[in-house]
């Protein structure tokens, strides 16, 4: 259910791997994001590459935020407003979804910039992905993902970091949501797109294939999401710490549950804004690839 790895004055972490502990967890009152530099010298290390990391080069993104930040709260609560219309198919951009099951179906098309202009014209019309842009998103994701002190300082020295947020920051015209959304959250949405080309060299009959179970095959959460302890308490994965960092394996719990409580933290404080939306995409672009 939950692994803890503590070495005093080194390292605090705890993993959270189950749908039920992350359901369970989730919630405490004590666990946040914000990120505050707390706790022991690993714990320090991985906030500051996160809060570095996870900003547009002049504001934080929103999955960096505590869940009583009324800016971020809002500006949650209005983009999942416009992300959740009767028909959320309506919102995609055509000629990107007919590029995407071009791909699916083998006929060529890069599915990185594809699927990032995808979710970039949701906020923007005239959003463009290039190479660029793309470039920018894998940068930023695997500057997010890496826990070698060494490289991140690198990276910070050299300006990849910083460059990587500004490309994706001016694409997005300086939209926190938008550039959380084309630079990290778009990776879930290109494993999808090539779990459905997959999905389709393999099926023995692909019109069978419903919409509903292509997304069940493909939809995918983030690898990991972090909190950290504002404070002592306990909790079902233990005690927790000023400092302490509780992560969520959600693509692995995801994969052992259809639940949205999961793969969107769908019903909580920090539920994902496009959790109908990204199904719809996914839907759009099967019944393309299979239909048309
Ligand atoms: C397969 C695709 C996606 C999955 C599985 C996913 C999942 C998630 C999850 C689990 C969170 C919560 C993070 C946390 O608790 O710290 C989140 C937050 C968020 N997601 Fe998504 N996401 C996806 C795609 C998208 C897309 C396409 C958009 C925008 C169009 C988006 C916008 C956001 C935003 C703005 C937040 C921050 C909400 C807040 O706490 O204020 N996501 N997403």
């Amino acid at each position: 259910m939950a692994r803890r790895i503590r070495i005093p004055w080194l390292i605090d972490v705890v993993s959270v791997s189950t749908p039920d502990a992350i359901r369970a967890v989730a919630p405490h009152p004590t666990l946040d994001r914000g990120l505050r530099p707390a706790g022991p010298l690993f714990n320090r290390f991985v906030t500051g590459r996160l809060r570095f990391t996870l900003s547009t080069g002049r504001r934080p993104l929103p999955t960096i935020l505590r869940r009583d930040d009324t800016d971020r709260a809002a500006a949650q609560a209005a983009l999942t407003d416009r992300l959740t219309p009767a028909e959320p198919e309506r919102l995609l951009d055509e000629e990107t979804v007919a590029a995407l099951s071009g791909f699916v179906r083998g006929e060529g098309g890069e599915v990185g910039p594809l699927t990032q202009q995808l979710v970039g014209r949701l906020f923007d019309a005239d959003y463009q992905a290039t190479g660029e842009t793309w470039a920018a998103a894998k940068r930023l994701q695997r500057a997010a993902e890496s826990n070698n002190p060494l490289t991140h300082l690198l990276r910070v020295i050299i300006g990849s970091i910083y460059r990587a947020q500004r490309t994706l920051s001016d694409a997005a015209k300086g939209d926190p949501s938008a550039v959380h959304s084309t630079g990290i959250a778009v990776h879930n949405l290109v494993d999808a797109m090539e779990g459905l080309a997959k999905l389709y060299r393999e099926a023995d009959d692909r019109a069978s294939v419903s919409t509903a179970e292509a997304i069940a095959r493909t939809l995918v959460g983030p690898r990991t999401i972090v909190r950290q302890a504002d404070g002592h308490a306990d909790s079902l994965v233990g005690p927790l710490r000023p400092g302490t960092l509780v992560t969520f394996a959600i693509r692995e719990a995801g994969q052992r549950s259809l639940d949205p409580r999961i793969t969107f933290m769908r019903g909580g404080w920090s539920e994902c804004p496009a959790h109908r939306v990204v199904p719809a995409m996914i839907a759009a672009v099967w019944s393309q690839a299979v239909w048309q």
